[in-house]
């Protein structure tokens, strides 16, 4: 089925200029950038954001990273988007990740991965709808 998922383009990529590089990639995986704004967010727009993490080690360094530069978010829609998404992201820790993927290609780091892409269609609703209005989705 078509459904939607949630993307960042995560500070390393937009500090290096790969806004377009990123979606370059996702688009040609079958993904269409529905919705996409790039903002600054907010120490507690990324706390809230990353809540489900707040007891790892890494989320004061991950909150602190989210927040370092402007971030770009998007809605992306296509057939089974959340797995789609996944695949063409590559395994969080880009030493793990294969070959043509995006974190393979451009992440620098476990926390400098590039991208952020929902894991489930349950938390790619509620990912939406923290940083987008129904009506700045258009499909
Ligand atoms: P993301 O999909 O945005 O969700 C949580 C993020 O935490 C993850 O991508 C990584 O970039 C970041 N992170 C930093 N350190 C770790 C770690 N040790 N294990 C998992 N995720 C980490």
């Amino acid at each position: 089925a078509v459904t939607r998922t949630f993307s960042i383009i995560k500070p390393d990529a937009t500090r290096r200029n790969l806004t377009g590089g990123v979606t370059k990639m996702l688009e040609e995986a079958g993904l269409r950038v529905v919705a996409s704004k790039r903002i600054q967010m907010t120490q507690e727009q990324a706390e809230g954001f990353y809540a489900v993490h707040k007891e790892r080690p890494f989320f004061n360094d991950l909150v602190s990273f989210m927040i370092s530069g402007p971030v770009v978010v998007q809605v992306l829609e296509g057939e089974d988007a959340v797995k789609r998404n996944r695949d063409v992201m590559g395994a969080t820790n880009p030493a793990d990740a294969a070959e043509g993927t995006i974190r393979k290609t451009y992440a620098e780091s476990i926390e400098a991965n590039s991208v952020h892409g929902s894991d489930s269609d349950e938390n790619a609703a509620i990912e939406i709808a923290y940083f987008f209005k129904p009506e700045e989705i258009v499909g």
